[in-house]
């Protein structure tokens, strides 16, 4: 079903401290499928409650997990051994889920059926399924595999070394999750070091997944023994949270405090590019749980035009909640080298700059990336969300500045289900 919601502009500043946004989504997803790695139940706080990371849940139910939900704390009991579910394992809207638990049940005696959304089902699979297929993996699908639904049959998979064209955890991730499945070392490279959550929370569970500093090469050991079960409270998702970074950085005299967000570096580089357009903004670290974290403030300051065409894998998920911010600063910005938008839950580079040109900002659209024009006094739209939670929360957060009609919301339901009421609570000082 269609939900519009209207966004009402803020009249005031806001000055608040924010500590339930989302949990993140990407150490959700991994603490669903790792814990099926252990022989003991994993437990889990403050996990992602979105679509996405139940979805990831009910395929570890169905591969023979015993999940227990206590509204705090999620269990999770792995079986004996992994079993062929009687059933479609179906992955919703998520390419996380998709892509690694491929690279999982790629490993794993039996059948699997794993299928989506309509929008997941038209996304590229064929940068996992190719180099799956090369050491040994059965996978079929539509257009040679390249389009789910993904017809798995599982099993005795061969060591590899492999360099990978894009720069991507995803497939990162299933490599090292089929990898550590093989009898002997296997060996991955990509050119700029995608998010490492994997590796880091693989290696906290006793596994060895060793970065070669020097040549650059991700060793992956086979496991030679169950995991450790994960003891984990899952941060904030700082690609949620980035949304009120960006609310905060355009409404005059506002702050805003986000609480508890992984400070893990390749995941914060979008509010870096903020803090260059002048936003001010600090970083209080106050642990480390597998990956630094801590607390994020961010405050009002004019906003300048930026060049981002670095190190995209680590801001790939903010560029959409950014373009709101380069719209509305000073001088003209440029994105490039960001082809991997025009792949994620929707082309979100022509779902960025035709939602942008309904508020009346002037753009040039290229293959990778985007130029917006600044210095823009937003005006009202009916925003097209394309069904994508990234573009309907960046829209939403340009509507404090000029009311905005939001089409298809019940996309946010995937990452982020309580962002409305955050949204509203802005207007309480
Ligand atoms: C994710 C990796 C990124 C990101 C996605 C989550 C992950 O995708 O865009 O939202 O959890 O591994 P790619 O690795 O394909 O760039």
């Amino acid at each position: 079903m269609l939900k519009t919601e209207s966004i009402k502009k803020l009249t005031e500043p806001f000055n608040i401290a924010i500590d339930n946004i989302a949990s993140d989504k990407s150490i959700s997803h991994r603490c669903a499928m790792f814990s099926l790695l252990s022989n003991k139940p994993s437990r889990i706080k403050n996990y992602l409650r979105g679509e996405d990371t139940m979805d990831s849940l009910r395929i570890a139910q169905k591969l023979g997990a015993i999940i227990k939900d206590d509204g705090e704390i999620i269990t999770i009991t792995p079986p004996k051994k992994l079993t062929e579910p009687d059933d479609i394992l179906d992955c919703g809207n998520a390419g996380t889920g998709m892509r690694l638990y491929a690279g999982l049940l790629s490993g794993i005696d039996g059948s699997f059926i794993l299928t989506g959304d309509k929008y997941l089902k038209s996304r590229p699979m064929k940068r996992v399924v190719d180099p799956l297929r090369k050491i040994g993996a059965k996978i079929d699908g539509r257009e040679d595999g390249n389009k789910a639904p993904l017809h798995i049959r599982g099993g005795k998979l061969k060591p590899f070394k492999y360099h990978s064209p894009i720069d991507s955890a995803q497939v990162k991730s299933a490599l090292i999750l089929a990898g550590i499945q093989s009898n002997e070392k296997s060996f991955y490279k990509e050119n700029l070091l995608s998010r490492d959550h994997t590796e880091r929370m693989l290696n906290g569970m006793g596994a060895s997944i060793i970065k070669d500093v020097e040549n650059e090469w991700i060793e992956i050991n086979p496991l030679t023994k169950p995991l450790k079960p994960l003891d984990i409270t899952v941060p904030t998702d700082p690609s949620s949270a980035f949304f009120f970074a960006v609310a905060a950085a355009i409404i005059p005299n506002s702050k805003v405090i986000l609480k508890n967000l992984t400070l893990n570096p390749t995941r914060i580089e979008a509010y870096k590019i903020l803090e260059k357009m002048g936003a001010k903004i600090n970083y209080i670290e106050t642990q480390n749980i597998y990956e630094p974290i801590g607390d994020i403030i961010v405050e009002y300051n004019e906003l300048n035009g930026v060049e981002v065409s670095q190190n995209i894998a680590w801001l790939i998920d903010e560029l959409p909640a950014l373009s709101i911010a380069m719209s509305v600063a000073n001088g003209k910005s440029i994105v490039k080298n960001a082809e991997e938008l025009r792949v994620k839950e929707s082309d979100r580079i022509s779902a960025v700059v035709q939602n942008l040109e309904l508020c009346g900002v002037k753009y040039h659209e290229f293959d990778d990336g985007y130029e917006i024009s600044g210095n823009n006094i937003l005006k009202k739209a009916t925003i097209n969300s394309q069904g994508d939670h990234r573009i309907a929360m960046s829209f939403a957060i340009a509507g404090l500045l000029c009311d905005m009609d939001i089409e298809d919301t019940q996309c946010i339901e995937t990452s982020f289900p309580n962002f409305m009421e955050i949204l509203g609570k802005l207007k309480c000082k």
